[in-house]
């Protein structure tokens, strides 16, 4: 009643940013994003009878009452397999937890793969979308490889799947990190608090299906330049969004900016580089491999900049024991 799973943040193109439905956790919006292949989360699930509590220890620690969200993943588990066992959940991210660098994805990702294996459920691929979507909205996106898109469905769910897989277009990813901190706001309070009080909600949901559509066709086209177009003003849209919140939610830090006009400078130079941010203040950037380098030297000579995870695209979360 044991196993081990690995999976990998994602960082979306076209953001995920509210809910239609605060209990199914269901979105207001689709999303498209990349799988990361050289950070991840490591997770060990195990159901013991003799247990009176479920245990979580996060990077060592053991984790308190946060960790509801993973017994009432948990729970669903148990409700599944008709049993009552408690489990002892241990899980370890090799890069910042909690700072805009999706390790809810990744992590909720591994815990459900590695609790199917456990309990030998063996759920398909939808099954495990909406048991991982209940916990994290974007972690059914870890579930797979390379460029995945996450849509409403007409049923009243969603649905997940990969659009190209990792190796089919390689690309490179630089994760400026400028702070270490957990984030003030999580992103589950500040979506709430935008859909309720942005005077912008309104129109990101009613815009939002044109750039999913957009961003896929170009990726069939593999049009990077479109693509970043679009990648980043989504990006900003969503920043807009939150930023007109009440009370405004600013998830950046001057570094954040300083990293954003960097890359900006040096696409008007004639390097093909783009940059998105999530609610917190790292600034991703994706550029083609043989820009590489020239964007992460470029981005360590930002001052702010701590340092600079660089990462290919990556495959679905997966047994690893
Ligand atoms: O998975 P959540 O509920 O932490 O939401 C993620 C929201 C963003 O990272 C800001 C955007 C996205 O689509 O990943």
């Amino acid at each position: 009643m044991r196993a081990t799973a690995i999976a990998q943040p994602n960082i979306a193109l076209i953001k995920y940013w509210g809910k239609r439905d605060c209990d199914l956790n269901l979105p207001a919006v689709g999303s498209l994003s990349v799988t990361l292949g050289s950070i991840g989360t490591r997770t060990t699930v195990e159901f013991d009878a003799t247990l009176n509590a479920d245990r979580v220890y996060i990077n060592e620690q053991e984790a308190d009452s946060a960790n509801r969200r993973v017994e009432n993943c948990l729970d669903r588990f148990r409700e599944k397999a008709g049993i009552a066992h408690k489990a002892i959940v241990t899980t370890a991210n090799d890069f910042p937890t909690g700072a805009g660098l999706a390790s809810s994805a990744s992590g909720f990702a591994a815990l459900v793969v590695a609790a199917d294996r456990a309990l030998e459920l063996n759920l398909g691929a939808d099954e495990l979308v909406d048991l991982a979507r209940i916990s994290s909205g974007s972690a059914p996106r870890s579930l797979f490889g390379g460029f995945v898109l996450l849509e409403n469905d007409s049923g009243g769910g969603t649905r997940c799947s990969s659009v190209l897989a990792p190796e089919t277009w390689p690309w490179s990813i630089m994760i400026a990190v400028t702070s270490d901190a957990p984030k003030k706001v999580s992103s589950t309070d500040g979506m709430e608090s935008s859909r309720t009080t942005s005077p912008y909600f309104s129109r990101w949901v009613e815009t939002h299906d044109a750039d999913l559509q957009a961003a896929v066709a170009n990726i069939e086209k593999r049009d990077f330049e479109k693509l970043g177009e679009l990648a980043e003003r989504s990006c900003l849209k969503m920043h807009a969004v939150a930023m007109t919140s009440s009370p405004p939610l600013l998830y950046w830090s001057g570094a954040t900016l300083e990293c954003a006009q960097n890359i900006r400078e040096l696409r008007k130079s004639g390097v093909s580089t783009f940059f998105s941010i999530d609610a917190g203040p790292q600034l991703k950037a994706f550029c083609l491999p043989e820009n590489s380098e020239m964007v992460r030297e470029s981005l360590e000579s930002v001052p702010g900049v701590l340092r600079v995870i660089s990462s290919k695209l990556g495959e679905g979360a997966r047994i690893v024991e």
